[in-house]
């Protein structure tokens, strides 16, 4: 976060210049794709600055700019863009950073669309891509040529939560010119600050935490406005993956409460990974702040506060058996994504067909469920937890 700027500030005022719009209290939603210029010479100025101006909405947006400049400087950013997704975000992010021919150092087990990106489709451009072990800040250095433009980082990742460390990957990234860009999905910008650590670009899946309440898919990607406008020049405006006004609006009014929702789902989440590593159904937990972790220094280092994610191994004998518990859960939602007001629950084994076994080579156990928590009470998630777990 910007020092010089309290969270209140941010999150209520800046950005907004209600005196344009008749005092009103909430902005405005801008749903204009166009805005029109009363002289060619303030046409010309317009086009000299499209990210700083308002000419097309695919550039730039009245409302999606008030919420760039929050997000920006709740990063302690000098610019931020929105996207219609994170995975928009992270893929104009390393895009912009490289050209065939070039490698790229990534985390292992990031989220899968970025490891699609990267692989897959800047693979058929001829960018080749390295995944590393991240908890060995050594393992980044191994892996790099004299090609490795960027390195590409998710701290902690949102299944398992294995983190790097941030500001040593930064400081022998800088040393050889190679720009480094880092999802900071799960931490959010209060709880960690990749910039201020020396990181190039942080990216959001802003459709977790920041929005909050899902009913929007978006994403943001903070940095410098040298590097910023770079993004903006190429994959933004090229590929035109913006964020709609209407979704900013959403945004700007979830992101009010951000602070307050990363207070209560801490507390709760800290109250169900206690009941949690206690159980007798649970083999592991897997969070930045489980007392297994063998990462507890770096979280009390780089991530301050928590988030609501953990994952749990069931101790179950096979996969109808965590279908039970699943199936079981009242309260939890069973569902893909994390980070709003509702907890949810993730099967891995509902990725895979139901006679899999419950150990495949090479992948997580199947008896992994991921759990999201939101805005309940404790008692009210772990009773329903232990209603799934009577049926186990
Ligand atoms: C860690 C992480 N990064 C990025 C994304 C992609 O974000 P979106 O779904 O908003 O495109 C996700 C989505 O689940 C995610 O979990």
């Amino acid at each position: 976060m910007s020092r010089s700027m309290d969270l209140s500030y941010i999150l209520n005022h800046l950005g907004e210049d209600r005196e344009r719009y008749f005092g009103a209290v909430a902005p405005p939603i801008v749903q204009s794709s166009i805005f029109a210029f009363p002289s060619v010479a303030k046409m010309r100025e317009g086009f000299r600055d499209e990210l700083g101006r308002h000419v097309y909405t695919r550039g730039n947006n009245p409302t999606v700019e008030i919420l760039r400049r929050k997000v920006a400087a709740l990063e302690g950013a000098q610019d931020c863009l929105m996207f219609g997704s994170g995975a928009a975000a992270m893929s104009a992010g390393a895009i912009a950073c490289v050209s065939g021919g070039d490698h790229v150092v990534c985390v292992a087990r990031p989220y899968s669309w970025t490891r699609a990106v990267l692989r897959d489709l800047l693979g058929r451009f001829g960018v080749t891509t390295t995944f590393v072990d991240g908890t060995d800040a050594s393992n980044f250095e191994s892996a790099l040529t004299d090609r490795t433009r960027l390195i590409v980082l998710e701290s902690p990742n949102s299944m398992t939560f294995e983190q790097q460390d941030l500001a040593a990957v930064a400081t022998l990234a800088r040393e050889r010119g190679i720009r480094t860009l880092c999802d900071n999905s799960y931490a959010t910008p209060l709880n960690q600050s990749p910039l201020a650590l020396g990181i190039d670009l942080v990216a959001h899946s802003a459709t977790k935490y920041l929005n909050g309440h899902s009913d929007v898919v978006a994403g943001a990607l903070c940095g410098s406005a040298e590097l910023i406008g770079q993004v903006f020049r190429g994959p933004y405006m090229t590929l035109g993956a913006i964020l709609a006004p209407h979704d900013a609006w959403l945004m700007i009014r979830g992101l009010r409460t951000l602070p307050i929702r990363m207070q209560r789902i801490a507390a709760t989440t800290a109250a169900v990974l206690d009941y949690l590593q206690a159980h007798p159904r649970v083999r592991h937990v897997y969070s930045p702040r489980a007392s297994a972790n063998p990462q507890l220094a770096l979280t009390e280092r780089q991530l301050h506060g928590a988030s609501g994610l953990l994952t749990i191994e069931l101790d179950a004998p096979d996969v109808a058996a965590i279908e039970r518990f699943c199936d079981g859960l009242a309260r939890f939602l069973m569902t893909v994504s994390w980070g709003g007001y509702e907890s949810l629950a993730f099967p891995v084994c509902a990725v895979y067909p139901q006679d899999a076994p419950l150990h495949p080579a090479g992948a997580l156990p199947l008896s992994l469920v991921r759990l999201s928590i939101g805005l309940e009470d404790a008692d009210v998630l772990i009773a329903d937890l232990e209603q799934g777990f009577a049926r186990l």
